[in-house]
């Protein structure tokens, strides 16, 4: 058990998939997973562990930003011995090219800050997605009926933005989307030494104003996750 996650030693799994949002941790579970067990409660932040076609794989909550993102990765890479993590999440389109519903795998996630920036200081580190599960998301993408986009995203401290001259000149620089969490995963995953990934759908998009009514993000998300679950496996 550690400060925020209540699983026993031995719960999760090596290969853990963290969207932002509890209840889609145990959506995904119910849906995806065969014999899947919730491991962790701990303030409502839901995780599960069970199998995908025999893998054994967990499926955490993360929360919002990437504060609380690093707190959920950090426990999981250093006490419960994670080895892959997948970031299925949604963020706003940034492109014309981009549309809502599309799927985004992010190849490298620029930022302004993350909790890594206090240890960087004047460095700009240039945090990217592990090049085998990036390739095997990107095969996994093309058997689906979804349109699927590669290359950067941005990763923001903040939804209600007073800056809107930052995300005007994150999709000058063909930034995809904007989310929250990406950037700290590439962080962690380079100073651990393991493999992270982000995929996220377009859930809204910042140049048309469109957002995507709730019940139909949720089969966009279920493309996601079983993109991130034959990654994870190839
Ligand atoms: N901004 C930041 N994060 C997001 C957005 C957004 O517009 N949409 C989904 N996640």
């Amino acid at each position: 058990m550690t400060i925020h996650i209540g699983a026993e030693p031995g719960q999760i799994a090596e290969t853990v998939l963290m969207p932002g949002d509890p209840l889609r941790a145990k959506w995904a579970a119910e849906t995806f997973l065969e014999d899947a067990e919730q491991v962790n409660n701990t303030r409502g932040m839901l995780g599960f562990t069970g199998t995908y076609k025999g893998n054994r794989v967990s499926i955490q909550g993360s929360g919002m930003g990437m504060p609380s993102f690093s707190i959920y990765a950090n426990e999981l890479i250093r006490d419960f011995g994670a080895k892959t993590l997948i970031r299925i999440g949604s963020c706003g389109g940034m492109q014309d090219s981009v549309s809502v519903r599309d799927v985004i795998i992010a190849m490298t996630a620029s930022s302004v800050s993350t909790p890594s920036s206090t240890i960087f200081r004047e460095f700009n580190f240039a945090p990217c997605a592990d090049w085998a599960l990036l390739r095997a998301a990107v095969a996994a993408a093309e058997s689906r009926d979804v349109t699927t986009h590669v290359g950067g995203i941005y990763s923001s401290d903040t939804f209600y933005d007073e800056r809107p001259d930052l995300n005007e000149q994150m999709t000058r620089h063909g930034i995809l989307g904007v989310e929250m969490e990406a950037a700290e995963l590439y962080n962690l995953a380079a100073r651990y030494g393991i493999r992270g990934l982000a995929i996220v759908t377009v859930s809204d998009h910042l140049l048309t104003g469109e957002a995507l009514p709730a019940d139909q993000r949720e089969r966009s998300f279920g493309d996601m996750v079983e993109i991130a679950l034959e990654a994870a496996f190839a």
